[in-house]
């Protein structure tokens, strides 16, 4: 229903009775499949809240994640890891399963991927029959076969339901056919009275340098009925099913050759469709762990237990954000919730299968890559979910701890490369401004933490493509120079990396303060303000005449000159039509951005950058510029916090309207409903706060406030059992395009009393549960109010003291 206002503006401040439309349960709000197609390389399968384990669907067309919806592309498995909105190679995709009705004999089943795979059912509307829900995915093989898949941390479960005329079911587990196809040195061994399978083989990681190990157990049971185990069964190379065999010992090995297990079933004695149950263990350590972490997870095959566990978790974490729904669009729910849910997708949560060293602290991987997800995601985590903040932190410091550095991009063990600053920094740095007086009651070590920071802030390592940072050189210079004089890793993306080392420098200096280490808080603060080095005041935009805009960031070399670049480098209005992807030979300066976006990125001083670009006016006319010229680009990170910016130019108004334009235009809950890759969350995490009226500052205690898409929402904090709720009194309605509408933010209060600034809020407002209620306005010249603190915190401005 939506409330129908007598007057555009109603500026009253009259507290409605709360209306009613509260979600009952927030997994129905749940689309998986947003961001599956166009790019957004989202999985859709069934996981639990950071599974190892993510059982999919995997298709031939080229989702990183395995599943395609387009109804041409066929199903070759279902795997039982993958990551979710990732680029690089196609990751994992380890150990597939397939089934087979029906073939002609045992030795004549076609097993390689080309022979065996198949499409999916059409339904009606000409969409494949695919059904996902947090827990669960299904679908409906043209051979009549249906296949449902459940999980737990470390194991699939499958369940396969053969058409009534499969008189012999049969499934097979692929070895080498990972993602990229890369498996090598494959191993199996078949249990022909039970039909376990154990297998293993060695993989590429998709996005650096390293190869890893991976264990699987498969065992199997009927639904319905019983049986000892399989009737037939063997190892296959290619398409050559070797009938009674248990090992790959009889196959000449060859390299890129397909290798597996096929095993045959009796059917249902009591006629009618056969179903079969898989219970899939994985494990980066030994066939043995996989069957014992199957046999712990899954011990009973209750296909349904297993997805209502699953479900049991997901609502425990959703129903932390609540929302009222009275006035909204169904979509803004869904959009809401189904992004919340790709935030708990990934790093995974492998604890207990670190193949590099022993560990009682946790161990997460699939970190892909924290360069993305350091923006939004964490901050998200700190508001919802610290504890599971908590482990991934400690995760991280012992990753630190055994080699040398914070993980950056990681798989499977495996560092991968790095694409900005040592962005592990303000993750840290994150987690202990928020919650350094539960650091320790979350097992987080104080110490450990720092020197962790401290490790990435002073040492050099071998490769800065992979580990820490090019820190020699930036102590040395105060920027990173564009001369390849410098060993150690690609001499490329100076520019972006020095503007990202100076704000992981500026999060540690929060820690350092913190921590009442006075000299390291002034020695990162003023590392923080490196930016400076490489701020060239006198370079303009070549053709802009109808604005003046002067001063971006630019690559110097080693002896102070500048290496001029053009600031529409690697812009879509770029003459030379370049990009700037991770690539060595490519000496850009900036990464997978314009200079013109790395010029509005100074987060820890954003009121400096305003003195730089000329001031309030001239720096909202630039804001204007940029978006009016198609430079702010919604798939790539750099641009996240751009609409948010005309905050600190007290032109709030502005930054609401922004920011609602992004999500009419490039968010929604269609297939291709994100602009380009999920990176792990960060685009989901980035939209959550769009829609809660937020924007963070990762490492800070303030959240810049814009109003939220629905009249209350609320955020559940489980480490201080607190509810923080927003308010917008006389909600009207969320406008469709974002543009206008009765949504600027003209006064704040908290808990009842009028609040220092309509454009942030601070921590504690968050800690203590508070309430705040906000007076909107149709008018969009808004400000941030009239006291001292009214504007949002930068350094030059002595904010963070
Ligand atoms: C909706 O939730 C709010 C806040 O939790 C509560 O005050 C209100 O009574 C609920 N409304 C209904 C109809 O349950
Ligand atoms: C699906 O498989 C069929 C049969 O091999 C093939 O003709 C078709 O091109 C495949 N579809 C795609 C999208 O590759
Ligand atoms: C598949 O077929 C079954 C009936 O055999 C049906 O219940 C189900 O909804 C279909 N679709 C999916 C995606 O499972
Ligand atoms: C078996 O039944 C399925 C549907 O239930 C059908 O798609 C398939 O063609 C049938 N196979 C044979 C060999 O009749
Ligand atoms: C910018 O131009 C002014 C005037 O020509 C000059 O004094 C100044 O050194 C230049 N700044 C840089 C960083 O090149
Ligand atoms: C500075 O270094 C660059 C690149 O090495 C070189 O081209 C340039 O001539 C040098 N300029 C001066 C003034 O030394
Ligand atoms: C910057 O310097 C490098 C050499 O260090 C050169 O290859 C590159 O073309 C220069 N870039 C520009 C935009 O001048
Ligand atoms: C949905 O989002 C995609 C990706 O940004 C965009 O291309 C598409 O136009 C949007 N669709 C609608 C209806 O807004
Ligand atoms: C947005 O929608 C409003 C109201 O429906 C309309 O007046 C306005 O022209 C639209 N703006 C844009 C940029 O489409």
């Amino acid at each position: 229903m939506q409330q129908v206002l007598p007057l555009a503006g109603v500026l009253a401040a009259i507290v409605v009775a709360v209306s009613g439309a509260n979600v009952t349960d927030p997994l129905s709000h749940v689309n998986l499949f947003i961001g599956t197609l166009n790019g957004g390389n989202v999985f859709p399968g069934a996981t639990v809240p950071h599974g190892m384990v993510k059982v999919g669907m995997d298709t031939d067309g080229n989702n990183f994640a395995g599943y395609d919806p387009r109804p041409e592309f066929n199903v070759t498995g279902f795997s039982q890891l993958h990551q979710s909105g990732t680029g690089g190679a196609v990751p994992l995709s380890n150990f597939k399963l397939f089934p087979i009705p029906e073939c002609f004999a045992f030795e004549q089943c076609l097993t390689t991927i080309a022979s065996r795979k198949t499409l999916r059912n059409i339904l009606p509307d000409g969409t494949p029959d695919d059904f996902a829900s947090p827990g669960y995915f299904s679908t409906n093989l043209s051979t009549g076969v249906r296949v449902e898949l459940a999980a737990t941390r470390r194991t699939g479960l499958h369940r396969y339901t053969f058409p009534a005329n499969s008189t012999t079911p049969r499934i097979l587990l692929d070895v080498t056919n990972d993602g990229q196809v890369s498996g090598i040195m494959p191993t199996l061994n078949i249990d022909h009275t039970t039909g376990r399978m154990k297998a293993s083989g060695n993989f590429a990681t998709s996005f650096g340098p390293g190869r890893y190990n991976a264990y699987t157990c498969v065992d199997f049971q009927g639904e319905g009925y019983s049986f000892k185990g399989p009737t037939e069964w063997g190892p296959y190379k290619i398409n050559y099913p070797d009938k009674n065999g248990v090992d790959l010992a009889q196959h000449y090995y060859s390299y890129g050759s397909e290798y597996g297990g096929l095993l045959s079933f009796p059917p249902n004695p009591n006629g009618g469709p056969s179903t079969i149950l898989a219970r899939v263990g994985i494990s980066l350590i030994s066939t043995a762990q996989a069957c014992k972490n199957a046999e712990s997870e899954i011990d009973d095959f209750d296909f349904d237990r297993v997805v209502s566990d699953a479900e049991g978790q997901w609502r425990d974490i959703l129903s932390r954000v609540d929302v009222d729904t009275e006035g909204v669009d169904a979509e803004m729910v869904e959009l809401l919730y189904s992004s919340l849910y790709r935030t708990h997708i990934v790093p995974g949560d492998y604890t207990g299968e670190n193949p590099g060293w022993k560990s009682s602290e946790p161990y997460y991987d699939a970190f892909y890559c924290n360069w993305d997800t350091y923006r939004t995601l964490f901050p998200l985590m700190s508001l919802h979910d610290p504890e599971n903040f908590a482990r991934i932190v400690r995760g991280m410091i012992d990753i630190q701890k055994h080699e040398g550095w914070l993980p950056e991009a990681r798989e499977a063990g495996q560092p991968q490369f790095i694409q900005g600053g040592s962005n592990g920094d303000p993750i840290l740095a994150e987690f202990f401004v928020k919650f350094s007086d539960h650091a320790s009651a979350l097992g987080v070590s104080a110490d450990d933490l720092y020197n962790a920071l401290l490790a990435d802030a002073e040492n050099t390592p071998e490769n800065w493509n992979i580990q820490g940072r090019q820190a020699d050189v930036w102590k040395a210079l105060g920027y990173i120079p564009s001369d390849t004089t410098y060993p150690g890793g690609a001499n490329t993306k100076q520019v972006s990396r020095a503007l990202e080392y100076a704000f992981d420098d500026f999060s540690i200096s929060q820690v350092a303060k913190i921590l009442g280490k006075k000299a390291d808080a002034t020695k990162y603060v003023s590392r923080a303000q490196n930016y400076h080095n490489s701020w060239n005041p006198n370079i303009t935009v070549p053709d802009v005449t109808d604005v003046q805009i002067a001063g971006f960031f630019q690559p110097r070399f080693a002896n102070g000159t500048w290496n001029y670049t053009d600031p529409r480098h690697c812009s879509v209005n770029d003459p030379t039509k370049a990009t700037c992807f991770l690539n060595a030979i490519r000496r850009d300066g900036f990464y997978e951005s314009s200079p013109i976006v790395y010029s509005q990125y100074v987060p820890q001083d954003t009121a400096n950058l305003i003195e730089l670009q000329g001031g309030n006016e001239r720096f909202i006319e630039r804001l204007n510029w940029i978006f009016d010229q198609n430079y702010f680009d919604s798939t790539d990170e750099p641009s996240q916090q751009i609409p948010f910016m005309y905050h600190y130019a007290n032109a709030p108004g502005l930054s609401t309207q922004r920011s609602r334009q992004v999500i009419a235009t490039w968010f929604n809950t269609s297939l291709s409903g994100l602009p380009g890759n999920d990176d792990s969350g960060a685009m989901a995490s980035y939209v959550i706060f769009y829609l809660a009226g937020l924007y963070p500052l990762p490492a800070t205690k303030q959240f810049l406030l814009s109003s939220p898409y629905f009249p209350r929402i609320s955020f559940y904090n489980p480490l201080f059992k607190t509810t923080t709720t927003i308010k917008t009194i006389n909600f009207v309605a969320n406008p469709a395009n974002g543009t206008g509408g009765t949504v600027f933010v003209k006064s704040v209060k908290v808990n009842g009393k009028p609040y220092k600034s309509s454009c942030y809020l601070e921590w504690d407002v968050f800690t203590s549960g508070s309430t705040v209620e906000l007076e909107v306005t149709d008018d969009i010249n808004v400000q941030c109010g009239n006291g001292k603190n009214a504007l949002p915190p930068s350094l030059s401005t002595g904010g963070y003291d």
